[in-house]
């Protein structure tokens, strides 16, 4: 039986970033089912069909065919053979992710890519509704947080240290508008689910919540 440890959290909660050291730590694979979401928003904008039509978002998605392959342990995200994995990191892409991923049709060709990835290998996943909605069953649950002030300015320290300086008040209310987006939608909203760990990262280091993490791991044994 494959074990599976699910992270939800939102937009910049690091949930990437300890979800992977977790996952090398354990020698688990590490899934970042956002980049799927983002590929898909990428498509979709590409497409140039109308984001606001849920019929023709539904009708599109058949187009579109995402894998993903892992190498060297890092995850490359493919879209029609394309890799895409450095395309669906910049804001553009969240954006659109968060505006496509409220569509059920777009949901239920994403959840089913990840269960069948968990179901046969050892997994940390980390999303949104990953401990709701796609690995219910999932042993270890975490809620990863940190308040909205700390989750722009790594952000913002993030793009700077690219060599690419924003502004931390843009920052500020385009992950304020992600988290509405993403907690009120009707399909899988982002929520604690009941039998998750929250875990509040503000004040924390990376190495402190991994090994907190890999804490409640040995004792799920
Ligand atoms: O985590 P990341 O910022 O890459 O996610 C981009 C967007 O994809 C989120 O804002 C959210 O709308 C969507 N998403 C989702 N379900 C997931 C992962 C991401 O709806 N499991």
């Amino acid at each position: 039986m494959s074990f599976q440890i699910a992270i939800d959290g939102p937009a910049g909660a690091g949930k990437s970033t300890i979800a992977k050291e977790v996952a090398r730590r354990l020698q688990y694979v590490y899934i970042d089912t956002g980049a799927m979401y983002r590929a898909m928003g990428l498509y979709f904008a590409g497409c140039g069909i109308d984001l606001d039509s849920e019929e023709e978002i539904g009708r599109a998605c058949g187009g579109a065919e995402i894998t993903i392959r892992h190498v060297d342990g890092r995850q490359q995200v493919y879209l029609n053979g394309e890799n895409v994995t450095e395309q669906v990191r910049t804001e553009k892409a969240g954006m659109l992710a968060s505006k496509t991923s409220a569509y059920p049709e777009v949901r239920r060709k994403l959840v089913q890519l990840q269960q069948e990835m968990a179901r046969i290998q050892d997994v940390v996943m980390d999303g949104r509704d990953i401990g709701t909605a796609v690995l219910p069953e999932a042993p270890l649950k975490i809620y990863l947080t940190a308040s909205v002030e700390t989750r722009a300015r790594r952000r913002f320290l993030e793009l700077e240290a690219k060599g690419s300086p924003a502004d931390l008040a843009e920052i500020e209310a385009d992950i304020e508008k992600r988290d509405y987006q993403d907690m009120h939608r009707e399909m899988s909203p982002l929520r604690q689910a009941e039998d998750a760990v929250y875990l509040d990262s503000s004040d924390m280091t990376v190495e402190e919540v991994v090994d907190e993490i890999l804490k409640l791991r040995r004792q799920s044994e």
